[in-house]
């Protein structure tokens, strides 16, 4: 047993309604793109004392999708944790912006404005993106190592944008008339493979210190890049053993770089239907899978791995010898190198590879059961040093975000395991204090 705090975060794309769980009567689904509705989320969120709420980013919808469900439509992440960021005091907000469609300049703009909005409460969740070319003037997704390079080049910029107008250069002498120190006030002249961009920002820093970065693709490349820059990992670890191995790595990698492997975190996203009863929860899971998703998850099998298993009946075996490459390149391979290693570690029947986190859960870890079993499980991740917090992702039904927020964190408090009280006030002295 720790006596230290883990680190706790809402994930502000509502989970709780996708599939077709909006469809329940007290889904508040006709709220799904009111500000009030997130801003009330916010605040329970801060009421608990939750590290922070969190906002993910898709700059593209599947329109057929749309048909029956919200797929990845919302409000953009940066505009809606601005609102957020006014009605709340003290909890952290995880903003999302993508290094492949954006510019260096409005992204360390926008950021540092929020910075200054929220009083010094955000981080940067970095994606390299998965989909979205078709409405930024491309054919096809740039190849993933080159996404990476241009991830690297633009986290560079931002970040010497960032210290380009320090805070410190600000004077206000109202005897002498000097506004600002513009000595201190430097241009960052960056001419790279991607950018050009002269600074300084427009913006100074709202205080000296970096801001916090999270990053979210976990491939080799993605791992090297967030063991450099990144203060913390949105990651995907379908058992606690994928957990204690990913954490243990970007440590080491970390360590590797220079910096201390505390320095980063890693915080788990985990997928939670929750109800009153193990059989309860079950129930609302399947419930709320609907055949549109399964059509989903066969294609994705077949990205990853090569194999159709819609040609092959439910208690077939997948096995680590039916595994191809794979032709065209997968939109996350976090995702399909996950999937991968769990044919190659044990033969699956295709209706348990369904059923399945790496599948039926992007690989988030999967929690179907009571407040009090979530709890054990979490705990005893968090205690066994296999995460350093948890991004939570509720399913199902509001019921499941209210057991969630009304149940399962005080819990969590009560094995000892989270604070009940908040010791700081920007985001990274959040993650400083724990
Ligand atoms: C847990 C997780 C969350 C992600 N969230 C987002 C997101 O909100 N928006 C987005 O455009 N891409 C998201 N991505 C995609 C990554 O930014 C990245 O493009 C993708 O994983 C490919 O990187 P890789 O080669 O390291 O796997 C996410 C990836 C992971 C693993």
């Amino acid at each position: 047993m720790t006596n230290k705090s883990m680190i706790i975060g809402l994930s502000l794309a509502p989970t709780w309604v996708s599939g077709s769980s909006w469809r329940q009567s007290d889904s508040q689904i006709e709220a799904f793109y009111d500000i009030d509705y997130y801003i009330d989320l916010a605040k329970r969120a801060e009421a608990l004392k939750l590290d922070f709420v969190f906002r993910p980013d898709s700059l593209f919808v599947d329109y057929a999708e749309l048909e029956n469900s919200p797929g990845f439509s919302g409000l953009d992440p940066t505009l809606l944790l601005t609102a957020v960021a006014t009605h709340t005091q003290r909890i952290g907000l995880i903003t999302t912006a993508s290094t492949t469609f954006n510019q260096p300049f409005h992204v360390a703009r926008q950021l540092q404005s929020l910075n200054w909005i929220s009083k010094g409460r955000i981080a940067w969740n970095i994606v390299t993106a998965l989909d979205g070319q078709q409405n930024f003037g491309l054919e096809v997704m740039p190849p993933a190592e080159e996404k990476y390079t241009q991830a690297a080049e633009f986290t560079e910029i931002v970040k010497s944008l960032w210290q380009s107008f320090p805070n410190h250069s600000l004077c206000f002498n109202r005897d002498t008339g000097q506004y600002a120190n513009s000595t201190q006030i430097q241009p960052i002249n960056h001419n790279g493979n991607y950018f050009k961009v002269a600074g300084p920002l427009s913006i100074p820093a709202f205080k000296d210190e970096t801001l916090p970065i999270v990053q979210a693709g976990a491939s080799d490349t993605g791992k090297e890049f967030a063991a450099t820059v990144a203060h913390a990992i949105f990651a995907a670890t379908p058992n606690k053993q994928v957990a204690i191995s990913l954490r243990n790595e970007l440590r080491q990698r970390a360590n590797k770089h220079g910096r201390d492997e505390s320095d980063i975190r890693v915080l788990s996203g985990v997928s939670l239907f929750l109800a009153e009863s193990e059989a309860q929860a079950k129930q609302l899971y399947s419930e709320t899978q609907s055949s549109k998703s399964l059509s989903k998850r066969i294609g994705f099998i077949k990205q990853a791995t090569g194999i159709d298993v819609s040609t092959l009946a439910s208690d077939a075996v997948i096995s680590a010898a039916m595994l191809q490459p794979v032709s065209v390149a997968p939109r996350s391979r976090t995702h399909a190198q996950l999937l991968r290693n769990k044919i190659e570690q044990q033969p699956i029947t295709v209706d348990e590879l369904l059923k399945s986190p790496e599948v039926a859960a992007s690989s988030h870890w999967q929690i179907i059961g009571t407040v009090s079993q979530a709890a054990d499980e979490i705990a005893d991740w968090f205690n066994d040093g296999a995460i350093d917090g948890v991004i939570l992702l509720p399913g199902g039904a509001t019921s499941s975000l209210n057991l969630a927020l009304d149940k399962l964190v005080p819990e969590l408090i009560n094995r000892g395991v989270f604070h009940n009280s908040y010791d700081s006030d920007t985001f990274l002295s959040h993650l400083r204090a724990k």
